[in-house]
């Protein structure tokens, strides 16, 4: 696992963007796992403008995103899809057809998590998945406690990640409790991983994880040590413990 300071928040959200967009721009049909969060808001702005900018052929790209809340309409302003389509789908013109998020309404749930899963099975590995990470160490929203071998389903969120994402809505009461996320062996099914971290709340998540030498399931990212290509992408805030 490499960990790499930028320094800047735009330093490290730029690396990010530049490595996603050679992987669009120099191969023919890409598949990425994508992830959300105020983290990555700038990352994608700066991806957009490079595929705008080379007029790259986004006609073949396809995406899984990580995760969604749990039985939160899809139009909700809150709900990853209203995310991606706001910061990456629309702005470059992706069809419906070419991104995927898990299926998160009431019916079928469980059949749905099979054939996201096995979808990725069947297209992937995923050239690069990225991550973002929660301050209790979670990826997508497998919390601590999380099996390595995870795949894609219903979760409970933790009062920590609830409390975390409140700032999204009116009030804490309004966030969803559960949600569905891809699991970390469906994660780690993936050729590349990039992980941004921003930020002070980031910091000690980031020392922690920095000093891990073993697998821990108490700790979800440190699943990331048992695969062979991760890069830990940070700011000088989010570095700081280290
Ligand atoms: C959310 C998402 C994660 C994201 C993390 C950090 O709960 N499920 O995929 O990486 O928390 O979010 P932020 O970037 O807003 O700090």
């Amino acid at each position: 696992m490499k960990f790499m300071n930028l320094g800047s928040r735009e330093n490290a959200s730029r690396y990010v963007a530049v490595e996603m967009f050679k992987e669009i721009h120099f191969n023919e049909c890409t598949l990425l796992g994508l992830a959300t969060g105020g983290t990555m808001e700038e990352m994608y702005q700066e991806l957009v403008e490079l595929l705008k900018r080379h007029q790259t052929d986004i006609s073949c790209l396809e995406t899984f995103n990580l995760d969604e809340y749990f039985n939160l309409d899809i139009s909700h302003p809150n709900s990853y899809m209203s995310y991606m389509k706001k910061h990456f789908f629309d702005p470059i013109g992706m069809q419906n057809s070419q991104f995927h998020l898990p299926d998160n309404d009431l019916f079928d749930v469980e059949e749905d998590n099979l054939r996201y899963d096995a979808a990725i099975r069947d297209k992937g590995p995923l050239h690069i998945q990225l991550l973002g990470i929660g301050v209790n160490g979670h990826i997508g929203f497998n919390e601590p406690g999380t099996p390595f071998d995870s795949k894609t389903r219903v979760v409970e969120l933790s009062p920590e990640t609830i409390e975390a994402n409140a700032r999204f809505f009116d009030k804490q009461d309004d966030v969803p409790v559960q949600a569905v996320s891809m699991g970390i062996e469906t994660i780690l099914y993936s050729n590349r991983i990039l992980l941004l971290a921003l930020g002070d709340k980031k910091a000690d998540i980031m020392a922690k994880l920095y000093h891990m030498t073993e697998p821990d399931i108490a700790v979800p990212a440190s699943s990331l040590l048992t695969h062979p290509n991760v890069e830990i992408i940070m700011d000088e805030a989010a570095a700081q413990y280290i």
